[in-house]
């Protein structure tokens, strides 16, 4: 049948090709349709697809908008309507803007679900002769990797045995603000804010999957830990440059971006972990009798047995990697918008005094009755996303408002414009936590703010990060009201992060 019914989804689950003879012949029955009302003769082609060219990209790359896209994003969705097609280094990818055709892509990815490669990282681990993990596995050997990390880091029950240890570094963290506002800060601001959050979070993040905290906010911190964290943010820049212009003319060129990108990379890699990975192999070379269920995450993948050593070692650095930026600078946007909005810090803090009783450190439990908290938490990643665009790599064609896109085609979905589209979320760039509290909305926003991503392949550290943002963000607004000096803007640094130091005021609540 030629025409495709209005709002009718199918996926033909046929073989992709058929064969007469010895001729494999491509079959249209693998073409997998969306809710369009198209005749079948008119669907276009991806050469047809509108978009931005090289030039135009050269020129936003040579004036700085890489860095800052959100002007040309808006204005490409104006010119090319909700489908465009551009170049990323040597790659053509398809860019979608309407959450209902980025869902129908998510449910069409498969068993295996496939994200745009990063080749930079795999020639890394190529040339420095390491494993992958389940950031960049595929296939059987992705879904392996992710089952062995699942347990431990997607559980509700046993995200939240972490607690404690969140707390411990949460404690550490208002230390260190309370103590460099008080000797270093003018006003009750708190000097480099940033660099103290992104040690919480790199922190937090080793005391869960290393079961090692490093200290980090100390006054005397690890000599280590500065050294990791300028890697992590070297690693994130450079590897904007090596989206956008294709990596084998950085290699080609030994560029400073790919110079930079090996060097972090060599750098991440050289932390605790090595340390790490040899304790627990001497332990259990030793004979050692270790329960499974009592003991810390690395050891638990050893005894697990379903990994091989350098997959150990190459999930732990790449968990590491993935927590730090962008849990850290999630939070540097809740306490932004908190401290913009004096009405929403009021109250959350109302919730707070309602659910966690006084003296009382909080817990996930407090969490789960705190529906407003939860609330600024999604508002906070609606506006400011750290990762603004999924991707995703089908195994069939499909056609996509009236344009065949071919298996194997990268297809992104913009979280970015999605959250601020006036026709998803009214007034978008307004800070509205109430949003989210369904009793007060009927509206479901489903797929028009998907900040962790979504699916088999969604982010395996949602849990932990919102954990941790949660605990954080109470013991803050119990303690502080926070005002702002100055606004600021978002950039871009492969994730999106605040384009200026945030100086923010700290005042106690209880003076
Ligand atoms: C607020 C903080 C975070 C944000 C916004 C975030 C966002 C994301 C997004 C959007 C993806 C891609 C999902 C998709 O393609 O559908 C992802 C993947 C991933 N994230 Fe996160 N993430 C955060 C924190 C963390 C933390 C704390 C960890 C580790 C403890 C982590 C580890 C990973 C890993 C390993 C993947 C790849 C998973 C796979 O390919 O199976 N993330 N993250």
């Amino acid at each position: 049948m030629a025409f495709i019914r209005a709002s009718t989804v199918r996926y033909l689950n046929r073989p992709k090709c058929v064969t007469i003879g010895n001729i494999r012949l491509r079959s249209t029955a693998n073409l997998v349709k969306e809710a369009d009302g198209i005749d079948s003769k008119d669907v276009k082609s991806l050469d047809e697809m509108p978009g931005p060219s090289m030039l135009h990209l050269m020129k936003a790359a040579l004036t700085g908008q890489i860095q800052k896209p959100w002007k040309p994003l808006h204005q490409f969705k104006r010119d090319y309507g909700p489908i465009w097609k551009q170049m990323l280094g040597s790659n053509v990818v398809v860019n979608l803007t309407e959450p209902k055709d980025f869902e129908f892509v998510l449910r069409n990815e498969g068993k295996y679900p496939r994200r745009v490669q990063v080749d930079p990282w795999l020639i890394h681990r190529r040339e420095r002769n390491l494993g992958l993990g389940v950031l960049l596995h595929e296939e059987s050997d992705w879904q392996r990797n992710r089952a062995a990390l699942s347990k431990r880091m997607m559980r509700p029950r046993e995200v939240a045995t972490y607690s404690d240890t969140v707390n411990d570094v949460i404690t550490d963290l208002v230390n260190s603000l309370v103590r460099d506002r008080n000797n270093y800060g003018k006003d009750n601001i708190v000097p480099d804010i940033e660099n103290a959050v992104f040690k919480w979070s790199l922190d937090s993040a080793c005391s869960v999957i290393l079961n090692k905290k490093l200290n980090l906010l100390d006054d005397k911190p690890h000599p280590e830990a500065q050294e990791f964290i300028q890697a992590v943010h070297d690693m994130f820049e450079s590897l904007l440059w090596l989206f956008v212009i294709p990596v084998h003319l950085h290699k080609r060129f030994n560029s400073k971006p790919w110079r930079k990108q090996l060097k972090s990379w060599d750098t991440i890699y050289a932390l605790e972990l090595t340390r790490k990975v040899n304790d627990v192999t001497k332990r259990l070379a030793s004979g050692e009798d270790i329960d499974v269920e009592g003991t810390d995450f690395i050891t638990y993948l050893f005894i697990k047995g379903t990994l091989e050593i350098d997959e150990i070692y190459a999930n732990a650095t790449e968990l590491l990697a993935a927590a730090v930026d962008t849990t850290s600078n999630t939070f540097l946007w809740v306490l932004y918008c908190l401290a913009k909005h004096p009405h929403v810090q009021e109250s959350l803090y109302e919730e707070i005094k309602r659910v966690v009783p006084t003296g009382v450190t909080p817990t996930h439990e407090h969490v789960n009755k705190m529906p407003y908290l939860k609330a600024v938490l999604r508002e906070t990643m609606r506006i400011y996303p750290p990762v603004t665009q999924l991707s995703r790599i089908l195994d069939r064609d499909v056609v996509i408002r009236g344009y065949r896109i071919p298996a194997k085609t990268i297809i992104g979905g913009h979280v970015w414009l999605m959250g601020q589209d006036q026709e998803n979320f009214p007034d978008p760039l307004e800070f509205r936590p109430e949003r989210w509290i369904r009793e007060e909305n009927e509206q479901f926003y489903g797929f028009k703010s998907l900040p962790f991503g979504f699916g088999p392949r969604m982010c395996i550290g949602k849990r932990l990060a919102e954990l941790e943002i949660h605990l954080a963000t109470i013991r803050f607004c119990d303690q502080f009201t926070l005002e702002p000096t100055c606004d600021v803007e978002a950039k871009l640094t492969t994730i999106a992060v605040p384009d200026r130091p945030l100086k923010l005021r700290f005042i106690n609540r209880n003076t």
